[in-house]
């Protein structure tokens, strides 16, 4: 027994920090901006608070599903950036929206939290613990951010995604690799004893990526028994363009089957594969018995791969 995804959503903050705004602030400019990473502008919240953005992506997912609330028995959520240590975002979404009888926890893989949060989905659907799960990747990273760093501060954005998932005999995930690398921790770190700011390593991250995800992409492949030639989408974190790119060469792939949006949002942790996936299948870009492949990186340092047959 598998799942499918039947709903998805996301929720944007309408204010924008463009990259013209930047060079105000730090010493930049849109041209290194573009070309080191293909971000031009990013949204940032003005008040709207994770667990308000997770909501209403959540609705969003809900009402593309053809569900209520009432409907949801768990709900899985992806932040490092949550309201409060406690309650967990699942709880604070759970009292939003009035879905009275649904379990939820919070999850902190970074920007590897989505298609963690995914998998314990696919267990729980599986194992018959739960008939579905609103599964959510949701970041107001600007209130982590230094904006007096110039070297993370052009990178991040905040917004939410989710996705409303079923079980089903059809398709589902038909692979998955996931890992981490704990003793990497420190190149990509933000503290709660005060320092509560994003510190990073970003040549060091920039490694990272390139050389682990197209191998546990290829992991992820083996499992399902497909070729990369055989997938019809490989929606990745959205970090840099050029990780983009430097992972499609790696792998064989034409960038016409990695599609981005991370010049208008930056990079959303957690966030960011939801918002895009919702972005594809609202352009109708997703057919049914397509395959994709979701691959995320981030703090931890963690990663993850997932092949699914879109059902
Ligand atoms: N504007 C202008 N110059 C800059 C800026 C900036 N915003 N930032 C750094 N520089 C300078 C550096 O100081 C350096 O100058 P130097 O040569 O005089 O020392 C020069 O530009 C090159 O710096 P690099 O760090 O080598 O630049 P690089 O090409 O690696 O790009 C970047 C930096 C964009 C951060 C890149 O390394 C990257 O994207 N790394 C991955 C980061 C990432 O994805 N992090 C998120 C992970 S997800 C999560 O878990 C939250």
């Amino acid at each position: 027994m598998g799942m499918r995804i039947s709903g998805t959503g996301s929720a944007l903050p309408d204010q924008r920090l463009t990259n013209e705004q930047l060079e105000k602030m730090v010493e930049t400019s849109n041209e290194w901006i573009v070309e080191r990473t293909g971000i031009s502008e990013r949204r940032i919240s003005n008040g709207e608070t994770t667990s308000q953005l997770a909501a209403k992506a959540c609705m969003a997912a809900l009402g593309s599903a053809g569900k209520k609330p009432a409907d949801v028995d768990v709900i899985l959520v992806a932040t490092c950036s949550q309201d409060e240590f406690f309650p967990c975002t699942a709880c604070k979404i759970q009292a939003l929206i009035g879905a009275g009888q649904a379990a939820g926890f919070d999850i902190n893989a970074a920007c590897t939290g989505f298609l963690t949060a995914l998998g314990v989905a696919d267990a729980y659907l599986s194992s018959g613990r739960f008939q579905n799960a609103l599964v959510v990747g949701c970041e107001n990273l600007s209130h982590l951010v230094d904006y007096t760093d110039r070297g993370s501060c052009i990178l991040f954005g905040d917004g939410a995604g989710a996705v409303f998932v079923e079980k089903s005999d059809q398709g589902g995930i038909l692979g998955f690799m996931q890992g981490c690398d704990g003793a990497m921790g420190d190149v990509l770190s933000c503290r709660s004893d005060g320092e509560d700011k994003i510190r990073m390593d970003g040549r060091e991250v920039y490694r990272f990526a390139v050389r682990t995800v197209p191998i546990c992409i290829s992991i992820a492949l083996e499992k399902a028994s497909l070729e990369a030639s055989d997938i019809d989408l490989y929606l990745l974190h959205q970090a840099n363009l050029r990780i983009l790119e430097s992972i499609a060469g790696r792998l064989g792939v034409p960038m016409e089957k990695v599609p981005h949006n991370l010049e208008k949002y930056g990079n959303m942790s957690s966030a960011s594969i939801p918002v895009l996936l919702d972005e594809i299948v609202k352009c109708g870009k997703i057919k049914k018995g397509q395959k994709i492949v979701m691959a995320g990186f981030g703090a931890g340092l963690t990663y993850g791969a997932c092949v699914l047959e879109w059902n």
